[in-house]
């Protein structure tokens, strides 16, 4: 007893000591942040919370990355359409301690998603960090990098470059600003007298009036934009290779899907059940909607979960005929389209190629990163050719739900692997780990293909980058001390704030947050408050007079 102090004491000293290192060490850790769209701007605010000196480079003149719509595209970053609307729903996607207002709808045009982003910047102050017009044109290891792990990198600003050194970097440069676009295939499209672009030329259905459209893809863009032209054009025909799986922005009651789907009671059955049940039911659950063989839309291979299509207003506009199904393209002659059902479709005036975006990483020196179907990297972050962690991707991920809550976490993690608080461990176990995970990808969805094999699982991927840092909320014991809480963390929808209970990083309004989470999904729609409905009397009656008469049979026969 006696020698406790003296025991205390020296452990508390060097608890000082530590911290006063780090500190110090603080003050000298600069951080590489390159692009400041939705993974960009996360990383700088999760820098600054752990006390790590951010440095941003945008090319642009602005925030928002994917997010900002500009009338003309931009070289090296994302060009979208005027009628964009996000997929995922405004509770599921935010960052978890940033909640969106709750007069916000749900599903959110890119000028509601740019209002957030500005708000975000400007409350904790992101701004200041950011170089705006400074395209970073080289990354490379600095000569002492294997005794530092230190970074060169190079940037470019209104023509002069200029040089300095890192001790960290996040690539935050997002994967949807270079097209593929597979002309190669379609030989013939040189004597084509129509017009042909790339989706992401398309801004709006302007000019298209009375013109036959054929758009080649069934992505999420494919979809938006056949909708779209459809209300003008003479007829739009949306061509499938392989068929794809369109449903509802909203589940049953008109709740968000993603609300309704990512639950962690929902995961927990999703993952005891055989996986062939589960397809089987996801598939019915889908079908129940409209039966996509008698639409066309059928996939050929029904694992293809891995790329949904939310979109509510495609279905009315096949049925109505304005937009026609059509099979994979053969040849494009100098007015018309050949099929290979062996059916023609002529006068085509407009075709769209809505075939996607490959990787591109043009500034690193050496192959970091391969830019194929096999990207190897720990956690989806860490390279792992390379021997010390001084360098992750955030956001180079396609999770089956929402994006922005998942870079933030990869950045806190990120944040916290830096500055040394997180186990990271030997090489050989990274290679084991990313083995295993392909091995699972491949049984869950099947072989990568460039489109999807970033494709990864919501909540598991949270959970397993937050238990890491200490964040993962512990369920059992929340439903132990606090049921109400328990309760809505297991059956609710997995909120972000989910991850800001406990741990590093915590948010004392996240348990508030997560109880009104349905709260804050309804007030945007439910604009005319509805009072009490009357019941018709003669059901009041008939009830009572039911029950009356159970009751008075269960008395005669407890007299018996
Ligand atoms: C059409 C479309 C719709 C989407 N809808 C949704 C949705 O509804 N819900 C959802 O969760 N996700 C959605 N996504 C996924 C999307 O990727 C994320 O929402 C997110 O906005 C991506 O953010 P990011 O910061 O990783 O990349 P980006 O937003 O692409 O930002 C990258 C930034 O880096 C800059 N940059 C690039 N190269 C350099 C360089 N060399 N030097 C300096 N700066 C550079 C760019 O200018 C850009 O500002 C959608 C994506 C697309 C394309
Ligand atoms: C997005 O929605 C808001 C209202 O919620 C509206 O004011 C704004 O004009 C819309 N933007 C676009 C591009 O439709
Ligand atoms: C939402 O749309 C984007 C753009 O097409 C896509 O990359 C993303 O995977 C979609 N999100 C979901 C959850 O399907």
């Amino acid at each position: 007893m006696h020698k406790r102090p003296y025991v205390r004491c020296p452990h508390l000293s060097q608890t000082m000591f530590i911290c006063v290192l780090f500190s110090f060490a603080a003050i000298i850790m600069k951080v590489a942040v390159i692009g400041a769209g939705a993974s960009g701007l996360t990383a700088i605010k999760c820098c600054l919370d752990e006390g790590l000196e951010p440095t941003c480079f945008e090319r642009s003149d602005d925030i928002g990355g994917v997010w900002r719509f500009t009338e003309h595209v931009e070289n090296g970053r994302a060009s979208i359409y005027e009628s964009l609307v996000s997929n995922t729903s405004k509770e599921m996607m935010c960052y978890s301690d940033f909640p969106m207002p709750d007069t916000f709808p749900n599903f959110l045009n890119h000028t509601k998603m740019m209002d957030y982003y500005r708000m975000y910047a400007e409350t904790f102050n992101l701004l200041k960090y950011i170089q705006f017009k400074t395209l970073v044109c080289n990354i490379r290891k600095h000569p002492s990098f294997q005794s530092t792990g230190q970074w060169e990198v190079t940037i470019d600003k209104d023509g002069k470059q200029q040089t300095s050194t890192f001790n960290f970097v996040m690539i935050c440069t997002g994967h949807y600003s270079d097209p593929y676009y597979p002309l190669d295939s379609f030989p013939s499209i040189q004597q084509f007298q129509g017009q042909y672009f790339h989706s992401r030329d398309f801004k709006r259905s302007d000019g298209y009036k009375g013109k036959k459209v054929l758009i080649i893809g069934t992505g999420s863009s494919a979809c938006d934009i056949a909708v779209e032209l459809s209300r003008t054009a003479a007829q739009v025909f949306l061509s499938t290779r392989k068929g794809t799986w369109v449903t509802s922005r909203t589940s049953d009651k008109g709740y968000p899907w993603d609300a309704c789907l990512f639950t962690r009671f929902q995961e927990w059955f999703k993952n005891k059940l055989p996986s062939s049940i589960v397809l089987w039911w996801t598939e019915k659950k889908i079908n129940m909607w409209f039966q996509h063989a008698n639409y066309g839309l059928q996939p050929t291979k029904s694992s293809q979960f891995r790329e949904l299509v939310y979109n509510d207003e495609l279905l009315s506009r096949i049925t109505c005929g304005s937009v026609l199904v059509k099979s994979a393209v053969t040849e494009i002659t100098a007015t018309s389209v050949e099929f290979d059902d062996e059916t023609t479709e002529k006068d085509i005036d407009v075709v769209i190629f809505a075939t996607g975006y490959i990787y591109n990483f043009p500034y690193f020196d050496e192959p970091i990163i391969k830019a194929d179907n096999s990207i190897n990297l720990y956690r989806n972050i860490f390279p792992a050719s390379l021997k010390k962690p001084t360098l992750g991707f955030i956001g180079l991920i396609r999770p089956l739900g929402p994006f922005m809550s998942v870079a933030e976490v990869q950045a806190r993690w990120v944040t916290r692997v830096f500055k040394g608080l997180c186990n990271f461990p030997p090489q050989e176990a990274i290679m084991k780990d990313i083995a295993k995970k392909k091995e699972n990808f491949i049984k869950r969805f099947g072989k990568p293909q460039q489109s999807n094999s970033l494709t990864m699982e919501y909540i598991e991927y949270l959970d397993e980058l937050t238990s890491d840092i200490g964040a993962k909320p512990n369920i059992l014991s929340f439903l132990l001390s606090d049921p109400a809480l328990g309760w809505m963390l297991y059956f609710g929808p997995c909120t972000p704030a989910q991850y800001r209970l406990t741990g590093p990083g915590k948010w004392r309004h996240a348990r508030n947050h997560i109880m009104t989470t349905w709260d804050r999904i309804v007030k945007p729609t439910r604009t005319r408050v509805v009072k009490k409905v009357e019941k018709s009397i003669a059901i009041t009656f008939l009830l009572s007079a039911v029950c009356a008469l159970t009751l008075l049979l269960a008395a005669l026969m407890y007299q018996c």
